[in-house]
C-alpha cells in the first residue's frame, strides 16, 4: 500500500490506499519506515518525496486497526516511523493534497518542505478522540505559533486551511493547480542539482543538536501518554462512534 520509485536521484513514496483516504494500518507504517531509513542510507538518493493517492495525504491511522490491533509500548510502529522521520538526514518534500489528519498532519512536521494544495484541510483530532497529540507536535507546534495558538488547535481539532498553514509556517507554498505533486516535483529536481554534502549539513545545522535531542524525547513522552489513552474509555467511545457513524459522548469518561 505504499509505492516508492527512485529516478534521477529523487526517491518519490505514494501512500496509496485511496479508498480509505490513505489511514494508516500498522503494516503500513512498518513498510514507510523501511522506505525512509533505506533511502536516507541509499548513496544514490538525494532527495525523498512523499505523497498520497486519490485526492489524499492521509487521513492518520485506521480507526479500525486502533480497535482490532491497538499498539502497546513493546511494539508501536507509529512511534518508530515518526522516530525515523525526525532523525533523516537528507530532506524530506510532502506533497499534500485533499487531507492530512492525525499522523498524516503531524509527520509534516518532520519534513522539510511542504507544499499544499490550495482546499487542503490539515486536522490534529486528537483530543476529539479522547487522545493525546504526537509526533512532538507539543513541542513543535507552539515554537511555531505560540502556547495560545497552539492550544486552539491541539484542543479544538477543527480543520486548518492551506492558506493558514502557510500563515503558521509549517507550508511553504499554497498551490493552486488541482495537485501540489507537480510543483514539489520541480522542488525535488531542483535540489538534485545541489550538493548533497551541503544540504545535509545545513539539514543538520537546521534540526540536530539540543532540538533533535528534545524532539525525540518529546515523541516519546507523548507516545506513552498516547498509548495509555488509546487503552481508556474516552478513546474507545470516540473510535467506535466514528466507526458507528454518530457523534461520541463522553459523558462520565475521563
Ligand atoms: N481510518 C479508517 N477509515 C477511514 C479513516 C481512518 N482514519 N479515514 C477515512 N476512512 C474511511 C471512511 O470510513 C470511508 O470509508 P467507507 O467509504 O468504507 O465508509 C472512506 O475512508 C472515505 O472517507 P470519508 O469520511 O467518506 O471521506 P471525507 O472526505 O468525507 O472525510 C476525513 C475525510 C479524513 C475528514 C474523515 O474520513 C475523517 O475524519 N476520518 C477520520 C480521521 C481520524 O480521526 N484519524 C485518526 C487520527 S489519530
Amino acid at each position: 500500500m505504499i509505492n516508492h520509485q527512485l529516478a534521477d536521484g529523487i526517491l518519490k513514496i505514494l501512500l496509496n490506499r485511496p479508498e480509505k483516504k490513505n489511514a494508516f494500518t500498522n503494516s503500513m507504517y512498518r513498510e514507510l519506515t523501511q522506505i525512509l531509513s533505506d533511502g536516507d542510507q541509499n548513496p544514490e538518493v538525494k532527495v525523498m518525496l512523499i505523497s498520497g493517492a486519490g485526492n489524499a495525504f492521509s487521513a492518520g491511522n485506521d480507526i479500525a486497526d486502533f480497535m482490532q490491533s491497538p499498539i502497546t509500548h513493546e511494539d508501536a510502529p507509529p512511534i518508530n516511523l515518526l522516530k525515523v522521520l525526525a532523525g533523516l538526514t537528507k530532506p524530506l518534500i510532502a506533497a499534500v493534497d485533499g487531507v492530512a489528519v492525525g499522523i498524516g498532519a503531524t509527520l509534516l512536521f518532520h519534513c522539510d518542505l511542504v507544499y499544499a494544495q490550495k482546499d487542503v484541510r490539515f486536522i490534529f483530532p486528537f483530543v476529539s478522540l479522547g487522545l493525546v497529540p504526537e509526533g512532538a507536535v507539543s513541542l513543535l507546534l507552539p515554537r511555531l505559533v505560540g502556547h495560545q495558538k497552539a492550544s486552539e488547535i491541539l484542543l479544538f481539532g477543527e480543520p486548518i486551511s492551506a492558506d493558514e498553514a502557510q500563515q503558521i509556517g509549517f507550508v511553504n507554498k499554497v498551490i493552486t493547480e488541482p495537485s501540489a505533486l507537480p510543483y514539489a516535483e520541480q522542488r525535488a529536481q531542483k535540489l538534485t542539482a545541489l550538493s548533497s554534502g551541503s544540504i545535509s549539513r545545513t539539514k543538520s545545522l537546521l534540526k540536530d543538536g539540543a532540538l533533535k535531542t528534545a524532539v525525540l524525547n518529546q515523541i516519546d513522552i507523548e507516545g506513552k501518554l498516547f498509548i495509555d489513552r488509546l487503552h481508556g474509555p474516552a478513546a474507545k467511545e470516540a473510535l467506535t462512534s466514528f466507526l458507528e457513524k454518530r457523534a461520541p459522548n463522553f459523558e462520565g469518561l475521563d
